[in-house]
This record gives structure tokens, sequence and C-alpha cells, in this order.
């Protein structure tokens, strides 16, 4: 099949990629000049495991290339997938599809014999019909059907999950349309990864669903741990003696600092408002996405106190700034509202990220930001690990309450033990436990 992945970011691009590796000829677009030459000389813009090895190979083997001429790529493409950014829109939460509609009517122009045109950025319900419209308003004459496909992919773990899905969601009812994804998806066969068939609207729906899901059971744990600090459990054991029960399962059962990213913030925003536009209030989500906004800045108050309640002049030293480990994403990440809470109340923010630090320069001011870990805590009045990247896990905890103008450690992702941690002599702090 001939593919054109319309959008280079981190869908798009592991998406191309791994459509490569199945054996499919694959030119991946974007209207970013400097991206698009940087992926032509063999430079990956983004931080994903594995994707510079598989764009190497798919290139070299002449089945993935790139262009910043979205015509030229649609023209030849037999699907021709949208994997732009949705992001919230300014003021009111909205899904953001500016771009979703400016690629369709790029397309439109192009559309030369039958062409699906396929959905895979998250939009709300309704934005294929919108897409069938603007393509048809362009080019009466077009040949083609809108599919949603909506990516489940986890960054850090992107090429695994697209190859191996739990299951691929196709929604669109053009038989001609279903026979160009199906083939398309052929090799995922192998593994067994279900792909189900259902209406355009319910596959938008169920990415956000999905979504909302998730970043309801993460905001759950978290509830259950404020009440453990509480009543004196641990919340650890708690999320283990639920989890193994089958109906509710182990996974996001992690108590921390309050889900970020780049899906869940403005999922679940877009999910309330079409929530509210169709007048079927999710509450649940209402009271999650609230939950989860105190949350970020509450994860500053609790380091603030382990300060002895005076941040002023104190420096602090943050391990980990993007919102989850394996990424260079920041995009909403609770680093941001940790380290803005603490600058707010006057403390001086020193911080290492393996992979985060460029971007995180975009979003935070005033950071002073260091190589390695225990350059980063050296001197500093408190440590605080706000993203469990492996590095992470095994700091020489003798060395890092050597380095330290004192003996404060807060885990905000519990990846220390308690016991340890104080035996090395710090005042420990974790969450919900
Ligand atoms: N990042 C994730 O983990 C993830 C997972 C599942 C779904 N999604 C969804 O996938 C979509 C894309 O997300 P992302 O994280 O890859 O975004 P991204 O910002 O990393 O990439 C989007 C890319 O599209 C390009 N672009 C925008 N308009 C274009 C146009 N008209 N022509 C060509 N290129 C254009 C941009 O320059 C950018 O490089 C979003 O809807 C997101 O919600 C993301």
């Amino acid at each position: 099949m001939r593919i054109a992945m319309i959008g280079s970011g981190y869908v798009g691009l592991v998406s191309g990629a791994c459509f490569a590796d199945f054996g499919h000829d694959v030119v991946c677009v974007d209207k970013d000049i400097r991206k698009i030459e940087a992926l032509k000389e063999g430079q990956i813009p983004i931080f994903e495991p594995g994707l510079d090895e598989l764009v190497a190979k798919n290139a070299r083997a002449g089945r993935l290339s790139f262009t910043n001429d979205l015509a030229e790529a649609t023209r030849t493409a037999d699907a021709v997938f949208i994997a732009v950014g949705t992001p919230s829109r300014r003021g009111d939460g909205h899904a953001d599809l500016t771009y979703v509609y400016a690629a369709a009517e790029e397309v439109a122009r192009a559309i030369d014999g039958f062409t699906v045109v396929v959905n895979k950025s998250t939009v709300p319900v309704g934005t294929g019909d919108e897409v069938e419209r603007i393509i048809r308003e362009a080019n009466p004459d077009a040949d083609f059907a809108v599919v949603s496909n909506p990516e489940f992919l986890r960054e850090g773990a992107a090429i695994s999950d697209f190859k191996r899905p739990d299951r691929v969601v196709i929604g669109g009812d053009s038989p001609r349309a279903l026979d160009v994804m199906r083939e398309i998806y052929r090799p995922l066969a192998i593994g067994r990864s279900p792909v189900i068939e259902m209406s355009r609207r319910g596959a938008e729906l169920t990415k956000y669903a999905g979504n909302a899901f998730l970043a309801t059971k993460i905001t759950f744990i978290n509830e259950i741990a404020d009440l453990c600090e509480k009543v004196g459990a641990d919340v650890q054991d708690v999320a283990r003696g639920i989890g193994l029960d089958n109906r509710i399962g182990s996974k996001f059962l992690h108590a921390g600092p309050g889900y970020g990213g780049s899906c869940f913030p403005k999922d679940t925003l877009a999910l309330l408002k079409t929530a509210q536009d169709f007048e079927a209030p999710q509450r649940i989500v209402e009271a999650v996405v609230a939950v989860n906004d105190n949350r970020k800045r509450a994860m500053g108050r609790k380091v603030i106190q382990a300060l002895g309640g005076d941040a002023r002049g104190k420096t602090v030293a943050i391990l980990g700034l993007t919102f989850k480990p394996n990424t260079d994403d920041m995009r909403d990440s609770p680093a941001i509202a940790v380290v803005q809470t603490l600058q707010d109340a006057g403390a001086v923010i020193h911080a290492h990220d393996p992979e985060g630090t460029e971007q995180a320069k975009q979003v935070l001011d005033n950071v002073v930001y260091f190589d390695g870990p225990y350059d980063t805590m050296k001197g500093a009045d408190a440590l605080v690990i706000v993203t469990e990247w492996d590095a992470f896990r095994a700091l020489d905890l003798t060395r890092a309450k050597d380095l330290l103008n004192a003996p404060i450690l807060v885990d905000l992702r519990n990846i220390y033990a308690r016991d340890v941690a104080e035996g090395i002599g710090f005042a420990y702090h974790a969450v919900g436990r």
C-alpha cells in the first residue's frame, strides 16, 4: 500500500516508520521544513527509544521518505493519514481542529484516484463528517472516503505499542475504504492483535473514552493515596490489593503527582466540551479534571512542607521534568506546576532530566540545568524526584545525602523504600505512604 502520513510528530513519525517496516511504501509529510530536512539527514527530531534505527532501516530500504510536498505525497497515495496536532484551543478547552481542517483542504486539492483519508489525530465526534464536507466542497470530483483510526500508542513504548497493539480501531462504513484499511493492518494478524470495526463516530469517541477512563483510574488512586496518608496506610499495598482483581487490573494504579502529557489533559477537557455540546454531562470526568489540576500545585506545596513550610531562598534539586520517563515531551508535565509553585514560594530550582532539558527550557524560566543527578543535588536543601527515569531508581543515597545541604528526599513517584531512605538518614516524603 502507498501511504502518505501528514504530520511527522510523535504519532506520524512512529506510525509512518512502523507502516514502512510492515512493508508499505510511506511518505511522511510535515510543514515544518527544518524537521523534514533533519529527517532527510537521518536526524530524529524527538526522543523515542528505537525510532532512530527503525527510521534509518526503512529509509535505507527505500520504503520511507520525507517531504514538505503534501500534494505530491497525496497524489500517489492509496491512504492519506492525518496525524497533525489537536491541542486544546486557547480559552475554551475545545480541541483545536485548525491543523486537521487545513490538512484536509490541502489533501482535497491533490486527491487523484480513490483515496482513503484517515483521521489518526485524536478528534471530537463529528470531525470525520466535517473533514468529509471540507474535501467534498474543495474538490467535488474527488473519489474518497473518510475513516477514523485513532492511535493508542504510548510515548516511550511507541514502537512496540504500534506493532503489537492491544487493538486497532477502525471507524467507517465505506467497503472500499475498509478493504484498504484491512490491507494496511494485515501484518498485525501475525501477532493476533484484534482489529475492530465500528462507526466513524464510535471510533472517534472510543479514543476519548479510553483516555478519560485511564485518567480516572490515575486520579482515583491519587485520591486514595491522600486518604492513605491520613489513615496511616500504604497506597502501594492498597493498589496491589485491588489491582490483582482482574476486573480492576494493576496498570495505572501508581499514585503520583497527577497525570500530564500530550494527551490526557487535553483529551479529558475536549471530551467535556463535546459532552456539553451534546447535553450529556460527564460528571465523573469533570471531577477528574478538577482533582488533577489541584494536585499538581499541591505536590509543590508538599515539597514546601517538607522544607519546613518556607521555601524562600532555598535550593531545590529536581530530578525528572518530562511527564513520564523515556520521552522528551514536556507538554502539561506535572513538573511545570511543581517548579512554578516552588518558584512562587521563592525557591531556586536546580534540575536535571535525561532527555527533556531542551523542551523544558521552552516552558520553564529561571531554572538552572545540570548534566547529571549528583551535580544537580550539590548544596541543595531538598531532593525531589518528579519523573521516575530508570537512572534515578538506583541513586547512591549515601552520596546524595553527603552532597545535599539538608537530607530531605521528596519522592513523588514512590520509587524508594522508606526504611532504606530513613536508614541512611533522610527525612523521606512519599505519596500516599
Ligand atoms: N503523542 C502521543 O502520545 C499521542 C498518542 C495518541 C494520539 N495522539 C494524537 O495524535 C495527534 C498528533 O499528536 P503528536 O503528539 O504526534 O503531535 P506533534 O505536535 O508531535 O506533531 C504534529 C506534527 O504535525 C505537523 N503539521 C501540522 N499541520 C500540518 C500540515 N497541514 N501539514 C503537514 N504537517 C502538519 C506539525 O508541524 C507537527 O510536526 C494528536 O491529535 C494527538 O492527540 C498523540
